[in-house]
C-alpha cells in the first residue's frame, strides 16, 4: 500500500490527525492492532479541554456538545473545607466531560463515513527505511498476512509501547519519573454525588469524585501500586471513598469495573527524526491528576497536521523542523501541571508531619490567592493551540 501519511494507532491522536490531513487534501492510511469494538469500549479519559472539545465538535456527526457536559469549575477539598476553582471567571474557558470512548465512537463513524482507509486488527512490527524519503511500516494482520505501507511520512500514535518509537534512535531513552502510589478506579451505576468534580486531599490519601454520565460515575482513590484491583470488597471500596471525602455523602451503586492505574511521567528524548514522528502516549505519559493525557495527544497532532501540510503541499520543511520544539513547549508545561497537582494532592507513603503541614500551606496558598487559582484554572482548561 502507498499513501502520503501512514498513521499507526487509531486512538484519538491517530484519528484526529487523519481527519485534519483529509481536510487539507492529504491521504493517509491508519492501522491499529485492536478491533473497532475494543477501541470503542476502552474506558479511558473523561475531561477534555475547551480547545479539544471545539475541535471534536467541528467534526460532522459529533456528539461532543450533546453527550458532553460543560464543567465550569472543580472543587479542591482539604482540611475539612471545599474550595471552588471557577474556570470561566479566572481563565475565560471551561472543560467538558466527554468520555474518550464516546469521542472515539464519533471519530470512527466520521472517518469511516468519509472513506478513510482504517485497518483494524493490524499490528505494526517495524518501520523500514526509517531514515529515507519513503519509510515503510511493516505490519501483520490477525490472520497472519503481511502488509507494508510505504509513505512520505510515518506517524506513531501507537501508545506507550510504540513500535514507531523504536525506529527513532534515542527515543528509547527519555525523561522518566515514577511515583510511590497509584489510583484505584471504579465505574459504578449511580447518580452523580456532586455537580462538579471533587479533588480531595485527606489525611488518609487522595480521592477524586468524577463522572461519566447522569447514571454512571467514575471515582478514584490513592492506593499502593502493588494493590490488586480484585482484592477489596465493594463495601471496603465505598468505605475508603466515603472516608476520603469528608463532608460529602457519596451516592453508592453497583461497581461494574475496577482497575489500578500506575503513575508515571515520561517524555521521549526525540519526537521526530527525518520522516518519522511520535505523538500522544507514544511520545509522553503524564500522571492522571489534572486530566492532561488525551488533551496533550490532540495538541501534538494539531501542530503536526500544520507541519505536514507545509511539507507535503508546499515542500516547506520549516514548520516540521520546528514541530518537536513547539510540541515540547506544551508537553513540559503539562508535565509540570500534572506533577504539581499529583504532589499537592497525594499523601506520599513516607510523608512526615512537616510534609503534611507544608502541603496544606501550599493548598491554602493556591485557593486564597487569585493568582494561584488562575494558574490552576489556566492549566486545567488548557493553553490555546496558538
Ligand atoms: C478523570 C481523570 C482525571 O485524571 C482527572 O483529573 C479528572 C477526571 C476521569 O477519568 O474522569
Amino acid at each position: 500500500v502507498r499513501t502520503q501519511v501512514a498513521i499507526v494507532g487509531a486512538g484519538p491522536a491517530g484519528l484526529i490527525l487523519s481527519h485534519l490531513l483529509a481536510a487539507a487534501g492529504i491521504d493517509s492510511v491508519v492501522i491499529d492492532q485492536r478491533s473497532r469494538d475494543e477501541i470503542e469500549q476502552t474506558i479511558r479519559a473523561g475531561i477534555l479541554e475547551q480547545s479539544t472539545i471545539d475541535l471534536l465538535a467541528s467534526i460532522p456527526g459529533s456528539r461532543a456538545h450533546t453527550v458532553g457536559l460543560r464543567h465550569d469549575g472543580i472543587e479542591l477539598r482539604f482540611d475539612g473545607a471545599g474550595h471552588r476553582i471557577d474556570f470561566p471567571g479566572l481563565a475565560g474557558r471551561s472543560v467538558w466531560l466527554f468520555p474518550q470512548h464516546e469521542a472515539l465512537r464519533d471519530l470512527l463513524a466520521a472517518r469511516i463515513g468519509a472513506g478513510q482507509d482504517i485497518r483494524f486488527g493490524v499490528t505494526a512490527t517495524a518501520v523500514e527505511d526509517a531514515s529515507g524519503a519513503r519509510p515503510r511500516v511493516v505490519a501483520v494482520d490477525d490472520a497472519g498476512a503481511g502488509l507494508e505501507i510505504e509513505a512520505d511520512f510515518v506517524v506513531g500514535a501507537d501508545g506507550s509501547h510504540s513500535v514507531v518509537r523504536r525506529a527513532i534512535s534515542g527515543s528509547h531513552d527519555g525523561y522518566f519519573r515514577e511515583y510511590p502510589f497509584a489510583w484505584f478506579g471504579i465505574l459504578c451505576e449511580a447518580p452523580p454525588s456532586a455537580d462538579e468534580l471533587i479533588y480531595s486531599n485527606s489525611p488518609d490519601g487522595f480521592a477524586l469524585i468524577s463522572q461519566r454520565s447522569p447514571t454512571v460515575q467514575r471515582m478514584y482513590f490513592q492506593c499502593d501500586p502493588t494493590d490488586d484491583a480484585q482484592a477489596p470488597s465493594d463495601a471496603e471500596i465505598w468505605d475508603t471513598l466515603q472516608k476520603r471525602v469528608p463532608g460529602t455523602t457519596l451516592n453508592e451503586g453497583s461497581i461494574f469495573q475496577r482497575d489500578v492505574l500506575r503513575f508515571r511521567s515520561f517524555v521521549a528524548r526525540t519526537l521526530r527524526q527525518g520522516r518519522l514522528a511520535i505523538v500522544g502516549d507514544a511520545a509522553h505519559t503524564v500522571p492522571p491528576t489534572g486530566a492532561k493525557g488525551m488533551n496533550l495527544a490532540v495538541a501534538d497532532v494539531v501542530l503536526l497536521a500544520r507541519a505536514l501540510e507545509a511539507l507535503l503541499l508546499r515542500s516547506d520543511e520549516g514548520p516540521l523542523d520546528g514541530w518537536a520544539e513547539a510540541a515540547l513547549d506544551r508537553i513540559w508545561k503539562a508535565q509540570h501541571f500534572s506533577w504539581w497537582m499529583t504532589s499537592m494532592l497525594h499523601v506520599a507513603p513516607d510523608a512526615t508531619d512537616f510534609d503534611r503541614h507544608r502541603q496544606l500551606g501550599e493548598l491554602r496558598s493556591v485557593v486564597e490567592s487569585e493568582a494561584g487559582r488562575t494558574y490552576l484554572a489556566e492549566a486545567y482548561t488548557g493553553w490555546p493551540f496558538g
